[in-house]
C-alpha cells in the first residue's frame, strides 16, 4: 500500500484512487508499486469483479513523477521497475478496468485509459501525451493503442505536439464511453462498474481476453521501454526535464 493510492473493495468493485492531488496526481515509483498490487490483485482475487481508477483533486493524473524521472536518468531504465510491473499488470488483466476521469490526464494519465475497458470522462477534461515534448517516448502499448483508437495522423500530433484534447473531442474520437459534467463523471463511471460487476465473470473474462491479446501488448510495452530509457538519459531529456523542474520552456535548439 501506498499514502498516495487508496484502495477500497464494495460489491466487487475494487476502487482505486489517486491521492496525491497538491502534485496533480503525479506518480512515482512507489505509487506504482501499490497499483500494481491492485491490478494484480483484481486479476486473481475471485471477490474482485471490476477494478475503477480514479482520482481526488482537480486533475486525473499529471502522469509519471518528473522528478522520479532526473532521478533515473544516470542510470538509463531498467526493466524491473514498479512502473513495469504495473503495465505488465494492465497488459495480463482479464477482468474489466473502469476509469473515472476529470482535469488534466498526462502522460500515462492519458495511456493508462487505453489500457480500460470504459472510460468516463468530463466534458473539460484536458488529456495530453506530450511525450516528445518531455524529449522520450510512448509508454503503455500507446504507440499502437492510440493509432488504433483515433487514427495515426490525429494520434500523431497528440505525442508529437502534446497539446491537450478535451472531453467532448476523447468521446467523438472514441477514446471514452461517455462525456458528463466534472461533478457527475465519479457517478457514472461508478454505475458503469457495478453494472460490470453484476454480469457473468467467465463470460466477461473470456470476451476481454479475446478482444486483446496480451501478450501482443507486453512485448510491445518492453520494445517502448527500449525507447524511452534510451531516451531519459539523452542530453534532449535532461534539458526538458531541468527546464520543468526550473519552470521554463525547453530549449533543443542547440542539441543535435
Ligand atoms: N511530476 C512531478 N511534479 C508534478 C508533475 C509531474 N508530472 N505535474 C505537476 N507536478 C507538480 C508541480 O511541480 C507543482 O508542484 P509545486 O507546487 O511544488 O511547484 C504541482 O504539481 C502543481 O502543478 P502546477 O504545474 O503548478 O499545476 P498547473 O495546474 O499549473 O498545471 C499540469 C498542471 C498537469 C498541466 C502541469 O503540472 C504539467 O504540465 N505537469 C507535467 C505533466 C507531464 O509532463 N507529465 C509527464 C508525462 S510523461
Amino acid at each position: 500500500m501506498n499514502e498516495f493510492i487508496r484502495t477500497e473493495l464494495v460489491g466487487g468493485v475494487l476502487s482505486v484512487t489517486f491521492d496525491r492531488a497538491d502534485k496533480k496526481n503525479a506518480i512515482t515509483q512507489a505509487m506504482y508499486t501499490a497499483l500494481a498490487e491492485a491490478t494484480e490483485r483484481t486479476r486473481t482475487d475471485d471477490a474482485v469483479r471490476v477494478i475503477l481508477f480514479k482520482a481526488e483533486g482537480d486533475s486525473f493524473s499529471a502522469g509519471n513523477d518528473i522528478a522520479d524521472f532526473l532521478g533515473m536518468g544516470s542510470g538509463g531504465m531498467s526493466n524491473d521497475l514498479p512502473v513495469h510491473r504495473f503495465l505488465k499488470s494492465l497488459a495480463d488483466l482479464d477482468k474489466p478496468a473502469v476509469a473515472a476521469v476529470k482535469g488534466r490526464a498526462v502522460g500515462i494519465g492519458l495511456t493508462l485509459l487505453l489500457n480500460c475497458d470504459m472510460v468516463v470522462v468530463a466534458e473539460d477534461a484536458k488529456l495530453s501525451a506530450p511525450f516528445i515534448n518531455l524529449a522520450i517516448a510512448p509508454e503503455a502499448a500507446s504507440s499502437l493503442l492510440l493509432p488504433m483508437v483515433i487514427g495515426h495522423q490525429r494520434a500523431f500530433e497528440v505525442f508529437a505536439l502534446g497539446e491537450p484534447i478535451d472531453g467532448r473531442t476523447a468521446l467523438a474520437w472514441g477514446m471514452a464511453n461517455r462525456a458528463a459534467p466534472a461533478d457527475q463523471v465519479d457517478a457514472i463511471a461508478a454505475e458503469l462498474a457495478e453494472k460490470l460487476a453484476a454480469r457473468a465473470p467467465n463470460s466477461v473474462r473470456k470476451t476481454k481476453r479475446l478482444m486483446r491479446d496480451a501478450e501482443q501488448l507486453w512485448a510491445l510495452m518492453q520494445r517502448e521501454n527500449e525507447a524511452f530509457g534510451s531516451q531519459l538519459s539523452s542530453p534532449e531529456a535532461i534539458e526538458a526535464f531541468t527546464a520543468f523542474s526550473q519552470k521554463r520552456a525547453p530549449d533543443f535548439s542547440k542539441l543535435g
